[in-house]
């Protein structure tokens, strides 16, 4: 997995352009901010393809005028993607480049926290289908990502929030240290502090680059990634993504997780607080009533990770630490869904 964390994004791309013939995808939001900067990396408007913001352009339409476009380009095998956007720009770009022609290489040039740290290393590509996420997909990692924490400059508090999510979730599955040092530092994070973004998306990358390496097709190690995301995507779930964007699902999910935890006795009660404390400012806890319990346990129930019929949880069992489970009972589960 090759990534470089640099400043001179436009003219390391520049490099890209010059030795081959390219598409650059991006979204509307980004192209409109960053225009300047695209116009005057590229003057023929054949080679950007821009997509509507949002993750309804994850979709097959979007997908095969993707290929059209390639085909209309006639890019040979030679020719490279340039994703240049978050998490829904990435995903489906990676699927094209995975799939055009057998496969071409892509760029990853990720514009968005979640993205730098999170969906542009590790390889997952795809797209929704039939209201499914992500449900048809490829293993196809970039031949680079291209990380420019000067991107956060312009991103909102929520896109913020979204990818402390999973960085905090990185310090809690492996690095406790990172996990106090995020921390201590959340106001500088929202502050847009560029020395603290960098080291922290520096680490970030690192962290989940170690465990994909280990595990490069989800068949095990890798689902210590998903501590925070069993009860997170039942709430993503329930409300329809949209009152929750997934980091924020998945702080969400780490507060009822590490509750199950302390219930079960797997952390002590100074760690939970700990845990809590960081989290619970980031994003308020609902308080279900048991109708939604019931349809988050439904969801719950159909969560990758489980085991004959199991429900799968990545549960912190010490700082920095966390294992799986499949023996967590159901009233635990919604007493404390209920409880907060
Ligand atoms: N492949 C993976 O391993 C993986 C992992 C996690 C999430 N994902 C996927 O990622 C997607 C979510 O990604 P995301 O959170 O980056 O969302 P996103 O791509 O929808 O971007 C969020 C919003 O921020 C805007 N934006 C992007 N960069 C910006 C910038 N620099 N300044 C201002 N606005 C900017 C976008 O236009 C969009 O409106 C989901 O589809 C999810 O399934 C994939």
């Amino acid at each position: 997995m090759r990534y470089k964390i640099i400043d001179n994004i436009w003219s390391e791309l520049k490099d890209y352009i010059n030795r081959h013939k390219f598409l650059l995808i991006t979204d509307r939001n980004i192209y409109n901010i960053y225009k300047g900067h695209i116009e005057k990396l590229i003057n023929d408007e054949d080679d950007i393809l821009i997509l509507e913001p949002g993750e309804n352009s994850k979709s097959l339409e979007e997908l095969m005028n993707i290929y059209k476009v390639l085909i209309e380009k006639n890019l040979d095998r030679n020719g490279i993607i340039l994703s240049l956007g978050g998490g829904v720009v990435g995903d489906i770009s990676g699927f094209a480049a995975s799939t055009y022609k057998r496969g071409i290489d892509y760029i990853q040039i990720p514009t968005t926290l979640l993205s730098q740290v999170d969906s542009s290393i590790g390889g997952k590509t795809g797209i929704d289908f039939l209201g499914y996420k992500n449900i048809i997909g490829t293993f196809y990692f970039p031949s680079m990502t291209l990380i420019n924490p000067l991107f956060i400059n312009t991103l909102n508090k929520k896109e913020i929030t979204c990818g402390l999510g999973e960085i905090i979730k990185y310090g809690l599955i492996e690095d406790y240290d990172f996990f106090k040092y995020i921390g201590e530092n959340i106001g500088n994070i929202y502050n847009k502090d560029k020395n603290i973004l960098t080291y922290i998306i520096e680490k970030s990358v690192e962290i989940k680059s170690f465990i994909v390496n280990k595990d490069k097709l989800d068949l095990g190690l890798r689902q210590k990634l998903n501590f925070g995301h069993t009860v997170g995507h039942s709430i993503e779930s329930l409300f329809n993504y949209e009152r929750y964007n997934h980091g924020e699902a998945v702080i969400l999910g780490m507060i009822y997780e590490t509750t199950i935890a302390y219930e079960k006795g797997l952390i002590s009660e100074e760690y939970y607080n700990e845990i809590r404390n960081i989290l619970i400012p980031l994003v308020e806890p609902v308080g279900f009533n048991e109708n939604e319990v019931n349809i988050l346990l439904n969801y719950m129930k159909k969560d990758k990770k489980n085991k004959n019929d199991k429900i799968g949880f990545v549960l912190p069992v010490d700082k920095g630490k966390v294992d799986i489970f499949y023996d967590i009972d159901e009233l635990t589960i919604k007493k404390i869904l209920m409880m907060i």
